[in-house]
């Protein structure tokens, strides 16, 4: 079937945080503009239709018209350890998923039961604010291993510093995100064997967000780290179909843990978990039937990468960005305009009246940078950059 991207699909009055979330987005101070042509381009969820198989998976659930509590089948496991094996050649035994209603719920959990209070936490930021969140508001504390740059915007570990941290006495924990939201970058095999070697030489346990690992370029490819480490004893995975399959509604995480200890901690602290009949089928639609859709989507994604690219050269030469390895984000430097990150703001989500997501949510490496989400029809991304670059002809 071929899908067309394209298509812009109304979605207000649909419970959309993006779209119907006005008075709530005010508060989380992203904006104090918000109405009916507002183009909200912040937060990691697609404007795109969903693969067919899904929509006919979830009639099949709705036209059953009950909806108790539901247990998982070996369909769901066996959905999971295909698309794994398929998609990144990994091996997941059935006794090693674990599922949870979310991935932050299961980064907060396991920040729980794996750590104590006061106990030190490698992130490498910018990151995904949540991080930051389950680490301070559990009374631990953050270790930044802070990305490096190039000239080219491009990021890579410091690795001097990231032994210095996991030597700390007190540091227990890394948690690597990889795809990295925000930067877009994939690690590489000889980067993420490194990261394990230091983490399993000082006793740090790895929790690996790998939640955009679909989501690769077609240039690139994505390791899982479980697959690049010697061994997966001290690795947690997090997977989700969540950003794959634009499903972030139906809170389907799965936890990968090969170490039966270190699932029994994790199952003890999360309790016992059951998952919607639409979590369940929609799981199974996707990782057997979703993979045509996948394909499509991510040739749609690169084009748009490629168009934003070209338009921001052509019209906005003073913003410096790059199409990431991985992720549909993009990660623009605006630091070149001189001005505020203040003004840089107001000019985009005031005056353009375009909602994106501030660098410096992400921590004060991305103060001078605003984050887009680019998984929508093109042409309304093409209303969003024409709109911003009007606000910023004056400073070319
Ligand atoms: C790296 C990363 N982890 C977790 C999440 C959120 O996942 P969930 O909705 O499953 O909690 C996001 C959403 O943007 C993300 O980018």
């Amino acid at each position: 079937m071929k899908y067309n991207f394209d298509e812009i699909v109304n979605r207000r009055n649909t419970y959309s945080m993006k779209w119907d979330g006005g008075e709530l987005i005010k508060k989380m101070r992203l904006t104090e503009r918000y109405d009916e042509n507002t183009i909200p381009l912040f937060t990691a969820d697609m404007d795109l239709p969903v693969p067919q198989p899904l929509v006919d998976a979830l009639h099949k659930t709705v036209d059953h018209r009950i909806f108790g509590y539901s247990v998982f089948p070996n369909d769901y496991y066996e959905a999971i350890q295909h698309w794994f094996k398929k998609r990144h050649d990994w091996d997941i035994k059935k006794d090693e998923i674990v599922y949870s209603p979310g991935t932050v719920h299961a980064l907060n959990v396991a920040v729980k039961a794996f750590t104590k209070q006061g106990d030190g936490v490698i992130i490498q930021r910018p990151v995904y604010p949540p991080f930051t969140r389950v680490i301070e508001s559990n009374g631990r504390q953050v270790r930044n291993n802070a990305l490096i740059t190039d000239e080219n915007g491009y990021y890579s570990i410091d690795f001097a510093d990231f032994e210095a941290k996991a030597k700390e006495e007190n540091t227990k924990l890394f948690i690597l995100c990889n795809p990295q939201n925000p930067t877009g970058r994939v690690f590489n095999r000889e980067e993420l064997q490194k990261l394990t070697e230091i983490c399993d030489r000082n006793g740090v346990l790895i929790f690996a967000d790998e939640i955009h690992g679909d989501l690769i370029r077609s240039n690139h490819s994505f390791i899982p780290i479980a697959k690049a480490a010697s061994s997966t004893e001290h690795i947690i995975t997090f997977t989700a179909i969540n950003k794959t399959f634009n499903v972030a509604g139906l809170h389907c995480t799965n936890v990968i843990i090969t170490n039966p200890e270190l699932r029994k901690t994790f199952t003890n602290e999360l309790g016992m978990q059951l998952a919607s009949p639409f979590t369940i089928s929609a799981l199974i639609a996707v990782y057997n039937h979703g993979e045509d859709w996948l394909e499509q989507l991510k040739e749609y994604i690169d084009g748009t990468m490629e168009w934003v690219v070209e338009f921001l050269a052509e019209r906005m030469p003073k913003v410096k960005v790059r199409i990431p390895e991985g992720t549909y984000i993009m990660w623009m430097d605006f630091s070149s305009y001189g001005i505020s990150p203040k003004e840089v703001h107001d000019r985009i989500y005031n005056k353009a009246n375009v909602i994106l997501e501030d660098g410096i949510m992400f921590g004060e490496e991305g103060l001078h940078y605003q984050r887009i989400c680019i998984p929508s029809p093109r042409p309304m991304i093409k209303e969003a950059f024409e709109r911003i670059a009007k606000e910023f002809e004056d400073l070319n």
